[in-house]
């Protein structure tokens, strides 16, 4: 029987899903327990995320919820971890949060508050929680990576592993390195080792993570070093990576990736903006020009590699013919896919000083017709791919049911397919698609497909 149990709620990106099983590998190594069940639990946590005003309003509501939670029980822990935590400190804990009538819902029930770089002090914080004082830490780090916490991952096939912390970009509309500090990198030894441990233990994909990967270093070795190294670990383990900043992708990154099968062609690479002068102001530090180049590059070193993206709609300044400059580069690159927001000001960044002047009406209008654009391209990539054969690492049953199969290729896409007996979770099989949708492929199994015999083969 463990100490207490904890319940662990993750917003953001896969970086905190990550931080979240090193929260837990910590936790648990000082006796405590995890539930799936709130209301079971004597800790509350929370991984928040600051990236955009919608994710932190998001958390104030979830707070207010949990308020009602303690009210009838008393001794309930609530803490704040991850980039809200880093981000307002103790207001968490003492101020109203300005102008949120959720916040003051909130505010009062928080017992901690600890950023990123402080989880290794979570145990001490919550002893300090359980004798009825409140805990803030939010030092950040120029070393802490981490390197030596064993994660608390549940069995299955995918895994999360931050191979770097932190952002020295200082994109002008990004809370990120305020939230996360100053780059900084694992070792290569001991990436590689969890990724041996993980394939071990049955994981078939593992995403090395980093708000910039290409910044990656240990040494000699740089972040196409790493990944050949966790390439090799097995072929039966494929290795994805995000995210990319357009500026560093190195030649020898897209050799990499073409060199090593097991190693995903599909590329996340955020373009933010198709005009040259709002990626100026966003400090992008590459031009339109730049990224089409390295786009065509890519496609010509890796055959068939897909790209995914982040755009951002009503950047300080934008006029209707920015934003068709974006719209333009969308169709010349034809994005598998993207993820698309309403710019929004983050106090303390540069474009927080700048005028917020786009109009809510215009932002959401931009959004949406690049919204529209994209489900089109995607639509269209989709169908082209009828008939065709693809690979793919089954999953498991299919979200609505378990007579059809799910999984994906190695360019991210999900394909759906019959279930059959023979057929079982973490097999790579080949299927051709006959039917296709803006977001799912659909196909029929072909052959068992067998990543090891394709090495001999190929070698
Ligand atoms: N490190 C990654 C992404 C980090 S955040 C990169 O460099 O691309 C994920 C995405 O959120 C960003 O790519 C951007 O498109 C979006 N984003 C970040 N700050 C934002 C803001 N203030 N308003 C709207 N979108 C934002
Ligand atoms: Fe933010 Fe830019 Fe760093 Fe990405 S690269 S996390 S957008 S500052
Ligand atoms: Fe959000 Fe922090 Fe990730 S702000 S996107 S959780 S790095």
């Amino acid at each position: 029987m463990g100490k207490s149990n904890i319940y662990i709620e993750t917003y953001g990106c896969q970086m905190n899903l990550a931080d979240t099983e090193l929260v837990l590998g910590i936790l648990k190594k000082h006796g405590y327990d995890v539930t799936k069940q709130a209301d079971e639990a004597d800790v509350i946590l929370l991984n928040t995320c600051s990236i955009r005003d919608n994710a932190e309003q998001r958390i104030y509501g979830r707070l207010g919820n949990f308020k009602t939670l303690k009210n009838i029980k008393p001794g309930l822990i609530v803490g704040v971890l991850g980039c809200m935590a880093e981000r307002l400190r103790k207001d968490l804990i003492e101020d109203l949060p300005t102008g949120s009538q959720s916040g003051q819902a909130g505010k009062k029930i928080v017992d901690l508050v600890v950023g990123p770089d402080e989880y290794r002090r979570l145990p001490e914080f919550l002893d300090t929680a359980f004798n009825g004082e409140k805990g803030i830490g939010v030092k950040l780090s120029r070393t802490e990576t981490y390197d030596d916490i064993i994660p608390f991952r549940e069995d299955g096939l995918q895994a999360w592993l931050s191979v770097m912390r932190g952002c020295d970009k200082f994109c002008t509309f990004c809370v990120v390195p305020f939230t996360r500090g100053r780059e900084r990198s694992r070792s290569l030894s001991s990436v590689v080792e969890e990724v041996k441990q993980l394939s071990e233990r049955g994981f078939r994909e593992v995403t090395l993570l980093g708000q910039n990967v290409n910044s990656y270093v240990d040494g000699q070795n740089d972040f196409a070093d790493l990944l050949a190294a966790c390439a090799q670990v097995s072929r039966k383990t494929r290795i994805r990576f995000t995210t990319s900043h357009p500026q560093d992708l190195s030649d020898k990154l897209l050799y990499t990736i073409a060199a090593h099968p097991n190693i995903c062609n599909y590329i996340h690479l955020p373009v933010q903006s198709g005009s040259n002068r709002i990626l100026e102001l966003m400090n992008r530090t590459y031009t339109v020009e730049h990224y089409l180049s390295l786009i065509d590059k890519a496609k010509r070193i890796i055959s068939g590699v897909s790209f995914s993206t982040d755009i951002i709609s009503g950047f300080p300044t934008e006029t209707d013919e920015d934003h068709a400059m974006t719209l333009d580069l969308m169709k010349r690159v034809r994005y598998d896919g993207a993820y698309m927001f309403k710019y929004s000001p983050r106090e303390g960044t540069k474009a927080y000083k700048m005028k917020d002047d786009v109009v809510d009406e215009v932002k959401t209008k931009r959004l949406q017709e690049i919204i529209e654009l994209q489900h089109q391209i995607s639509y269209e990539i989709n169908q082209s791919l009828i008939g065709k054969e693809e690979v793919i690492l089954v999953e498991g049953f299919s979200r609505k049911s378990d007579q059809f199969l799910s999984g994906r290729t190695d360019t991210n896409k999900v394909v759906i397919i019959p279930a059959e007996g023979k057929i079982k979770e973490g097999n790579y099989v080949k299927v051709k698609i006959n039917r296709a949708t803006s977001g799912t492929l659909f196909g029929d199994f072909q052959e068992f497909y067998d990543p090891e015999e394709q090495l001999a083969l190929t070698a």
